[in-house]
């Protein structure tokens, strides 16, 4: 089959590239999926727009990528496709998915390598999803603070997170949790990225709480510096496809009462590691 030509046009040097030219329904052949796999690795973030996905063909794109993962306390809300998640938000939502910095489920012990969302309702204006490149937050620390990241670790938990939250019943449920390295070497670029996030970090396990804390607190703000972000301004039928393993993400919920709807699929990933 024919390749489809595509092209890459950059939103910000650190992160974020919009993908133009390509089908996502249709199959990628061999070419053309290095490329959108490169883009990702290149850009952290890739941005297709006027797409038409079925979850069938929206699977079946992240199956190029890997294994499919089914989240750990959504219920699944699409009778047939546990693996997609249904992000929406309405004048009834008391929460969105998203509504802080984080990277997807990073509480289990081998978080998500990516995440293909795509929006089908937008409110009027608002609803926009930022990104943020742990590459640059890892190049933007000093030396001195480098050398005391590297050898340390943090939990990860989604008890705190995912209790209660999906108004089903819960009990006796044991939601994830698990110890990551601080600083991860992504596994494809080999690029250092920081690795701690607001919603499921709890602590570094090799301080005093009182250090953590507070060296936690100092690494969240980090982590919003404006100078690693990119912002996404969403038309409906458009599709943002994020790394996890080098991006976080915060989906902006300033659009309450309006709807906002689409489908999330999310690539299995594999257990963070630092190799100096
Ligand atoms: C998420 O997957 O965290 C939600 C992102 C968004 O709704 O923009």
């Amino acid at each position: 089959m024919a390749g489809q030509a595509i092209r890459i046009e950059k939103l910000t040097p650190h992160i974020g590239a919009e993908v133009q030219g390509l089908d996502l329904a249709r199959p990628l052949d061999e070419r053309t999926f290095q490329e959108v796999h490169d883009a990702l690795i290149d850009n952290g973030v890739i941005f297709f727009r006027d797409q038409r996905l079925t979850p069938e063909a929206q699977k079946a794109f992240g199956r190029r990528f890997g294994e499919l993962h089914t989240h750990p306390a959504a219920p699944s809300l699409l009778p047939g496709h546990p693996e997609i998640l249904v992000i929406h938000a309405d004048e009834t939502s008391r929460h969105v998915a998203g509504e802080d910095w984080h990277s997807d489920v990073s509480c289990d012990p081998e978080p998500p390598m990516g995440s293909i969302l795509y929006i089908t309702e937008l409110p009027p204006v608002g609803g926009d999803t930022l990104f943020a490149s742990m590459y640059a937050a890892y190049d933007a620390l000093s030396e001195p603070l480098k050398r005391l990241l590297l050898p340390l670790t943090a939990m990860h938990e989604g008890e705190h997170v995912y209790r209660g939250r999906y108004g089903v019943k819960d009990e006796g449920k044991v939601f994830p949790k698990a110890e990551h390295p601080v600083i991860r070497t992504h596994p494809v670029s080999g690029r250092p990225a920081l690795f701690v996030n607001r919603v499921f970090t709890t602590r570094i396990c090799q301080l005093a709480r009182a250090e953590s804390d507070a060296l936690l607190q100092m690494l969240f703000r980090h982590v919003e510096t404006p100078e690693f972000q990119c912002r996404f301004r969403w038309r409906e039928r458009s599709v943002a496809f994020w790394d996890n393993r080098c991006v976080q993400h915060h989906a902006m919920w300033d659009y309450h009462p309006q709807r906002r709807h689409g489908h999330r699929v999310t690539i299995r990933g594999d257990k963070p590691f630092y190799r100096p």
